[in-house]
């Protein structure tokens, strides 16, 4: 039987001390010795401290697979486990969990994304060219009502674009109710193919008390792709879309700065990048070398969603926040082709509008698939060289943080 070895870099006095009683707590143990702990269970269930480098603060743990309940606990019992009260402990003045890797059994038991990157890719028809997706957040985040959002979705499509979503806080609204936004945009949305031949994706945000319930709503109106929070709404409500529906899930992670943010304390987002790709999510937003984002090494996020996993079909890597197309190139050149690349300012900021701004955000992925520089590539197309003279181009900067 196999372990799942989770690691965590430790702020404390004596870090050995540290990792044992984080490896006690998240297993048999307690603060003081108990008799009904017996030898027998501690080491047939006991995590144990298989590695401590001292001078990373780094300590890995072994959690034998025994502990967790797969079947019922799920996800939330993962967390309990590897990322429970351990946060809290005296021991420690400050924990990141950084990384946890699973065995073959815990992956295989999840089965992974539903489509995955080429599952969505013939959905919107780039199977042949496996150019970057473009999306964009239908904005302002929150007040239009569905009969203004339909047509700005409308204008995103006809300017080209793949995927449009609703932002994270976008919901079931009195100014924009589910039913009607989602049933207005599709029929927008089929307008946009009658001219176009173009399928574009919509993500209806679900994110819900009953995720089920708002997803059949949304499935019932139309819907051709389906998005959670998956760290407001919680990972059950993604493994149900997962199970219940036939549609992408575009997975949006708000609130996780307040998680992953701090490079001494909290959970890496690597760890729940390997999370969404268990519970099914086909594309997850985890960050870009160039945006308004914070973004902790989000190469080593785009390794697990898309490299070989016991056979579970890769995610598609989202870039996302404060990006227009002067920023196209250095997130492609970090990141690579197999992304979704989406601009929400980016796109409807533009001068001309929408879909002037969606026309060249797709001119500047066209560019840099021809390998043609950007201001070369807008000479000869409008819509670009006016995005690129109102925000500019700019190199990449860095291609990974060191620190998680
Ligand atoms: C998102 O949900 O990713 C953001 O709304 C992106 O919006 P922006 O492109 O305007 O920053
Ligand atoms: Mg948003």
């Amino acid at each position: 039987m196999g372990e799942v070895i989770a690691s965590y870099r430790i702020d404390a006095d004596d870090i050995k001390v540290a990792a044992r009683a984080i490896a006690m707590e998240q297993s048999t143990g307690t603060w003081t010795k108990v008799s009904t702990a017996t030898q027998e269970i501690h080491e047939k269930y006991g995590a144990k401290v298989v590695e401590v480098d001292e001078e990373a603060k780094v300590a890995k743990i072994a959690f034998p697979v025994e502990d967790f309940s797969l079947e019922i606990g799920g996800i939330p019992n993962i967390l309990s486990i590897i990322a429970g009260n351990l946060f809290g402990l005296r021991e420690v003045r400050a924990v990141k969990l950084l990384d946890v890797e699973f065995p073959r059994e815990i992956v295989t038991f999840f089965q992974g994304p539903n489509f995955g990157i080429e599952g969505v890719r013939k959905l919107v028809g780039t199977s042949q060219t496996k150019r970057p997706h473009v999306g964009t957040i239908i904005k302002p985040k929150i007040g239009l009502p569905p009969e203004r959002f339909a047509e700005v979705a409308y204008e995103a499509a006809m300017g080209g674009l793949d995927f449009i979503k609703d932002d994270e806080t976008l919901a079931n609204q009195d100014f924009c109710p589910l039913e009607d936004r989602v049933s207005r945009t599709m029929e927008a949305l089929d307008r946009a193919k009658e001219e176009t031949g173009k399928t574009c994706l919509y993500a209806v945000n679900v994110t819900s008390e009953d995720i089920v319930e708002t997803a059949q709503l949304a499935v019932d109106n139309g819907a051709n792709c389906l998005m959670i929070d998956v760290l407001t709404c919680g990972f059950p409500g993604l493994r149900a879309l997962n199970r219940n529906f036939k549609l992408p899930i575009h997975v949006h992670r708000t609130m996780h700065g307040a998680i992953t943010r701090m490079k001494n304390h909290g959970i890496a987002m690597l760890v729940f990048a390997k999370l969404v790709r268990l519970a099914g999510g086909d594309q997850l937003h985890v960050g870009c070398a160039m945006g308004k984002m914070e973004s902790e090494n989000f190469q080593a996020n785009y390794n697990a969603l898309r490299s070989e996993w016991y056979g579970l079909k890769p995610v598609f890597p989202v870039c996302s926040g404060g990006v227009h197309p002067g920023y196209v190139e250095g997130n492609v050149r970090a990141g690579g082709t197999d992304i979704v690349i989406q601009a929400g300012g980016g796109v409807h900021g533009h001068p001309l509008g929408t879909r002037a701004g969606a026309k060249a955000m797709m001119q500047a992925v066209e560019a840099v698939m021809k390998g043609i520089p950007l201001e070369e590539y807008a000479k000869e197309h409008e819509e670009l060289r006016l995005a690129l003279e109102k925000w500019g181009t700019q190199q990449i900067t860095r291609y990974y943080s060191e620190e998680m």
